[in-house]
């Protein structure tokens, strides 16, 4: 045998036991979720299945999360083009990781969420000072029209929708006579804008993402919009704002194009909560985003309590049976809903691990959760209608 034959040999022998291993792997383990059918097909029909990543998961231009590649066809940067990371001071712009990881995604096959540009978290000292300084109402009215602006024209044409106001509204009660201009957060830990400029900022703000990527998907983004009267605040808002940009702008369609329901869930939140919500956007002509989905397997009393007392058994099939009632309603809203993304591939890296929400689990090898097999039941369910 010479030494080109001996070298064949070895290949073919390496590519055999290469073969009868993943076979193994796919036969011992029916639930690691590299074996299973990619949720992103599974779902195609209806809407993307999108999850989120991080500067790790990028590698020589290229998603190298295979756990992301396989499920998913949307993704979410979940800290990296948040304010205080893309515009770290006045002026001062830093968009280094953010675009590696939006080029990576766009060759890896992947659509970019922009997440996000007006919030009262993780936003730099500069936007952080406008809570208090005397700047003047028009001063920072220019100041978030430039900074919206620059962001947006920075990402056009490769981020496909942004999240443009995050989280306006606290979790108050909020009933039909209340004025959605006057109870957005302010006080100390508040959202600047709305605190130097007023409610107006709103339509400003999306104004100018508008005229900066008229072909982006603009969106209000929130959590809790399961409960009613946060939920209406969100409707009363979308729908005046939408009314106001009608009237400057007639025949241009509409200026908040959707709105995301981050869906941060525990075991109380039933699926018909949800479903009232989405019964009251539905008038209003936008898409929805389930934007940021998780589920504790315990209430959020217990996940936050001190001492903290882990999920028990019964929790946990309570979440799983909650994710499969969760998308039998999203199925059933398919029409408007463009998006479902899930806030973390696995419990281990969620940013609430503790409280096991994700629909895998394990950090090395991920398999399916019962969540998962719900999931996929409410599909098959609602196909076989
Ligand atoms: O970057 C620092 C690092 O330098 C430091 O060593 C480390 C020590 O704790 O902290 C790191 O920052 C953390 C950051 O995530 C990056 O890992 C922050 O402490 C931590 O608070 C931050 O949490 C993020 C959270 O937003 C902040 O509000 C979560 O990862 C992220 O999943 C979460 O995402 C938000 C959505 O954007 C909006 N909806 C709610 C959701 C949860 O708050």
């Amino acid at each position: 045998m010479n030494k080109t034959s001996i070298f064949l040999t070895l290949i073919v022998i390496s590519a055999l036991s290469l073969f009868f291993i993943s076979c193994k792997e796919k036969k011992d383990n029916p639930d690691n979720m590299m074996n299973l059918p990619p949720l992103k097909e599974q779902f195609g029909e209806y809407f993307d299945i999108g999850n989120i990543f991080n500067p790790g998961d990028m590698s020589g231009g290229r998603i190298n999360n295979q756990r992301l590649t396989r499920h998913y066809n949307i993704l979410t940067a979940e800290n990296d083009m948040k304010p205080h990371r893309l515009n770290p001071s006045r002026g001062t712009f830093n968009f280094i990781t953010a675009d590696n990881m939006v080029n990576s995604a766009i060759s890896s096959g992947f659509k970019v969420l922009g997440h996000t540009l007006l919030w009262h978290s993780q936003i730099p000292q500069w936007q952080v000072n406008l809570r208090t300084d005397n700047t003047s109402k028009e001063n920072a009215l220019n100041q978030m029209r430039e900074y919206i602006t620059r962001i947006v024209t920075h990402f056009k044409g490769r981020v496909y929708a942004w999240d443009v106001l995050n989280e306006v509204f606290p979790d108050d009660r909020f009933f039909e006579d209340t004025n959605w201009r006057e109870v957005m957060r302010a006080g100390p830990q508040g959202n600047p804008w709305y605190i130097k400029i007023g409610a107006d900022f709103v339509y400003e703000g999306f104004l100018a993402a508008r005229l900066a990527d008229p072909d982006a998907i603009l969106y209000y983004n929130d959590f809790n919009l399961n409960n009613p009267g946060k939920a209406l605040m969100v409707h009363n808002m979308v729908r005046d704002v939408n009314a106001q940009y009608a009237q400057d702008y007639p025949g241009a369609g509409l200026l908040i194009q959707g709105i995301g329901m981050q869906s941060h869930h525990n075991i109380t939140v039933s699926a018909k909560s949800i479903r009232d919500s989405l019964e009251l956007f539905e008038p209003l002509g936008v898409l929805i985003a389930i934007s940021e989905l998780d589920v504790l397997s315990q209430s959020y009393g217990d996940f936050s309590r001190i001492p903290y007392t882990p999920p028990t058994e019964q929790g946990k099939t309570r979440a799983a049976d909650l994710y499969g009632e969760y998308f039998e309603v999203f199925l059933e809203y398919a029409d408007i809903i463009e998006r479902v993304t899930f806030w973390g591939v696995y419990d281990e890296q969620s940013w609430r691990s503790r409280g096991l929400p994700l629909i895998f689990e394990g950090r090395v090898r991920s398999k399916a959760k019962p969540a998962y097999f719900n999931i996929i039941e409410a599909l098959e369910v609602f196909q076989a209608k």
